[in-house]
């Protein structure tokens, strides 16, 4: 498959089929995580691997806690049954890593190319920002691994699409040109 065609075609997934990701494409995906750039070449990204069900609703409903306890604007995601924190996604990855001046860039870069191998693999995939929310809650970043002065930057959701997303057309939006 052609990059320009995962670049264009590459959406965030919200519905996922419950049909594991095989391990070998997970390590695939590790693999266009670590071949991303990163500052000064430190290679700073940490992966934090998650495949057991139980564990993503745990953390879901974490997220949930949290959002309930910040009003109306998250209501009916807090609220709903349903999981409309990682969507029940099979696979979650964790990018975290330390409190460096790069290191957010460094996981933002691996993030992306990882979705993108993702969708060449025929995976679905999404960030999911909204786990920022329980950042702070240094019980469960221990529970999964994340270490004391680390820092949870990009987490993201992979899987099989119960249907795909049609693709969206965007242009650059040019501020200016010099030439
Ligand atoms: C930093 C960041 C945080 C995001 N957080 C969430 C999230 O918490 N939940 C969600 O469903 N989508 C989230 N998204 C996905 C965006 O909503 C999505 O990328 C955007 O609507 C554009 O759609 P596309 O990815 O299909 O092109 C996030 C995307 C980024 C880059």
């Amino acid at each position: 498959m052609e990059l320009e065609e995962c670049i264009t075609h590459r959406r965030s997934v919200r519905s996922y089929q419950d049909k594991p990701v095989p391990e070998e494409d997970i390590q695939k995906l590790l693999k266009a995580g670590a071949m991303a750039p990163s500052a000064r070449n430190l290679q700073p990204v940490r992966y934090i691997v998650i495949t057991n069900k139980e564990k993503i609703k745990d953390l879901s409903g974490k997220v949930k806690e949290a959002l309930s306890s910040l009003g109306d604007k998250y209501g009916k995601r807090a609220e709903s049954e349903e999981d409309l924190i990682f969507y029940e996604a099979p696979l979650l990855i964790l990018l975290v890593g330390d409190k460096e001046k790069w290191t957010k860039n460094d996981c933002a870069l691996a993030a992306e190319n990882m979705m993108l191998r993702g969708y060449e693999l025929g995976l679905g995939s999404c960030y999911i920002g909204l786990m920022n929310k329980i950042e702070e809650d240094r019980e469960t970043l221990s529970s999964i691994g994340i270490d004391e002065g680390q820092q949870l930057y990009c987490p993201l959701i992979f899987g099989y699409p119960t249907q795909w997303p049609p693709p969206k057309t965007r242009e650059a939006k040019i501020q200016k040109r010099i030439e």
